[in-house]
């Protein structure tokens, strides 16, 4: 069967891309990376990619007026690879309509929190001072909504009395480098699709949780 081809847009460190690579690396994630694009130049991610020989492009939003040209600009330069999917990590950009609408069913994130929880920055932070007791990470389908479309998978991590935002994001990145390549692997093989605003997993429609994944491991 032919690979899935992705294309990952990045804005910084790109562990979440490095997690990617080292999944299609080790034989476990059946998919060809076929491009990497940031919005940031001289960031990591793009130096992962390049060690992994992965055709590695900027797109510096700082070079373009407003968000509707950066966004159609950005369209075309990810269609220029012709890819099946795309696959947000990372990339720190509010999109437009026009933008999310193009790739609708076949553009995923990941956002560090349990979506309907704490859209936006700052999650870790935020979930400890609401006095959460378990915090954790979602990959969903990209709608228009920010930070919203149906959840694919989501892991939950505790929130532990000792913690500080650094500490809690640690944890929850482990579980990131996990539920992404584990939702990019069932892109690949078919078992999950977008349908009627949920995301359906072997035939079977998700909870608005998405596939749930519990690690009580501090
Ligand atoms: C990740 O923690 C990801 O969940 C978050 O950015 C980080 C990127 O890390 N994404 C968002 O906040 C999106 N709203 P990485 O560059 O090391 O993968």
């Amino acid at each position: 069967m032919q690979k899935k081809r992705v294309v990952v847009l990045i804005s910084g460190g790109g562990s979440n891309l490095q997690a990617l690579i080292d999944g299609v690396q080790a034989g476990e994630l059946p998919v060809e990376i076929v491009a990497v694009i940031s919005n940031r130049p001289g960031v990591l991610g793009l130096e992962r990619a390049a060690k992994a020989a992965i055709p590695a492009d900027v797109l510096d939003h700082k070079a373009f007026t407003d968000r509707e040209s950066f966004d159609r600009a950005l369209m075309e330069k990810i269609d220029s690879y012709s890819p099946d999917l795309v696959v947000l990590a990372g990339f720190m950009r509010i999109l437009t309509p026009e933008f999310t609408q193009h790739y609708l069913g076949r553009m995923l994130n990941i956002h560090p929190s349990l979506l309907p929880k704490f859209q936006g920055l700052h999650t870790h932070q935020r979930a400890i001072d609401a006095g959460e007791s378990h915090h954790g990470v979602t990959v969903h389908f990209v709608t228009a909504e920010l930070d919203g479309g149906p959840s694919v998978v989501q892991a939950w991590v505790p929130v532990l009395a000792e913690d500080d935002a650094t500490s809690l994001a640690k944890r929850v990145q482990r579980q990131e480098h996990i539920i992404y390549p584990l939702a990019v692997k069932w892109f690949a093989q078919g078992d999950i699709c977008m349908q009627d605003g949920k995301c359906v997993l072997n035939g079977e429609p998700l909870p608005p949780s998405g596939f749930l994944i519990r690690s009580d491991e501090p």
